[in-house]
């Protein structure tokens, strides 16, 4: 038997013991092994709960515990989930998580750490849930190099964005239902403005190309500015509007990454990626496009990717899974005013409509106007091509210059 504990008694802690318990048979067939529950931590009580007798409110009974070889953080947050992982990596235990915080801000680190006490600190769960990722890019598609990924990777998000796509639902109403349903995190910011798809794919992007790209590097945007007539015009473009988190290697070598949302023509393969649900792409240079889609969150998916993780670090107590990056600096990245896309513009002016056309013509490339049923009056929206951003940047003040307000501006994906 190989003895594990577990760090937090939330959604998805208490998810890792029931799938533990429940799965007990089972489990133990695939990892030769049984996997029994020593500690479960949490500064609460639960003297309801039929695992009373596991609670512990002291860190030390866990560390120092060397019958304990595999610990579950599940506590979320980077303090003290930090100091917890370090100390229990340092004392010869392997550690699985899927703390995004902490993958995302101290990966590199962690990782050596493991390295240098020959255990494993594995993350699965850290991105999408219960969708296998982590594995398949740093396995199955290792002998790729990765183009591009891109990923619907929050469900709060999409949940907000379908219903304004799919039933006309405002932003805040939409926010409200998802924060009803639980899908929302605590503070929602970390949702709504992008935070928490950007820790998502700083992991993939560390992970794919090696070193740590950390979340201030990315450029994030949320979509609390994204209305109902930026929504109707990307349906009449013949697309939607999804928050998308990308990387993709340039040909300079750095990475243009960010979070953002994005128009997607409907015949791309993450347009019908709706709801709580999450969506990556990967783009291989082997295999072309790989789409990964299911559960992004939610108590039982994620206590599965955290159970495999378990799994894994009984089947390799004495050997390491090859899972690491190396740290990494702002150079691994293009400024995003030097990166190039095409955008969509919604514009509002008292001018004459072919003034509006000509003004936007004259500092766009390739703009095209695209139109809705029941457009507000003094509005014009338009599709035009690939610039640099600081260019674009530069194009939205010489029109706001000429009377002309920017009321929206946002980017064409390229997949
Ligand atoms: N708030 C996150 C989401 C939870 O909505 O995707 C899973 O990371």
């Amino acid at each position: 038997m190989v003895q594990a504990a577990v760090m937090g008694y939330g959604v998805v802690g208490s998810g890792v013991v029931e799938v533990l318990t429940e799965h007990r048979d089972s489990i133990a067939k695939r990892t030769k092994e049984e996997i029994g529950i020593k500690y479960i931590l949490d500064i609460r009580d639960f003297p309801d709960s039929p695992f009373h007798d596991k609670f512990t409110k002291s860190f030390d009974d866990i560390l120092l515990d060397d019958e304990v070889r595999v610990v579950a953080e599940v506590m979320g947050g980077v303090h003290p989930a930090y100091e917890f992982t370090k100390q229990c990596l340092e004392h010869g235990k392997s550690v699985v998580t899927s703390n995004k915080e902490l993958v995302a801000t101290k990966g590199a680190e962690l990782l050596r750490i493991a390295k240098e006490n020959n255990v494993n600190y594995l993350f699965e769960a850290s991105v999408g849930g219960g969708i296998p990722i982590i594995r398949p890019l740093s396995q199955c598609l290792a002998a790729n190099d990765v183009i591009e990924v891109a990923g619907i990777l929050n469900g709060t998000t999409n949940f907000i964005l379908t219903k304004m796509i799919r039933e006309n639902m405002s932003f805040e109403d939409a926010l409200a239902m998802a924060q009803q349903l639980g899908y929302a995190e605590r503070n929602p910011a970390a949702d709504v403005e992008g935070h928490d798809a950007g820790r998502k794919i700083s992991i993939l992007a560390s992970l794919v190309y090696g070193k740590h790209v950390y979340p201030e590097y990315v450029h994030t945007q949320g979509i609390t500015r994204i209305t109902l007539q930026d929504v109707a015009y990307a349906a009449s473009w013949g697309g939607v509007i999804k928050l998308i988190g990308q990387v993709k290697r340039l040909e300079d070598q750095t990475l243009d990454i960010t979070v953002e949302p994005m128009l997607i023509e409907k015949s791309s393969q993450l347009a019908n990626v709706d709801d709580v649900f999450n969506g990556i792409l990967v783009r291989g240079d082997s295999t072309g496009d790989v789409v990964f889609y299911g559960k992004g969150a939610g108590k039982l998916p994620t206590a599965s990717a955290v159970v495999a993780d378990i799994m894994d670090c009984v089947k390799h107590l004495k050997k390491r899974k090859y899972l690491d990056w190396v740290d990494g600096d702002a150079s691994l990245v293009k400024p995003y005013t030097q990166t190039v896309y095409a955008s969509y513009l919604r514009v509002e002016s008292q001018l004459d409509k072919q003034k509006i056309i000509a003004a936007v013509s004259d500092v766009f490339s390739d703009v095209r106007e695209i139109v809705r049923a029941n457009s507000d009056d003094q509005e014009l929206a338009f599709v035009t091509g690939d610039m640099v951003v600081a260019d674009q940047e530069k194009a939205v003040a010489a029109i706001e210059a000429t009377g002309i307000h920017v009321l929206s501006k946002i980017r064409i994906a390229d997949f």
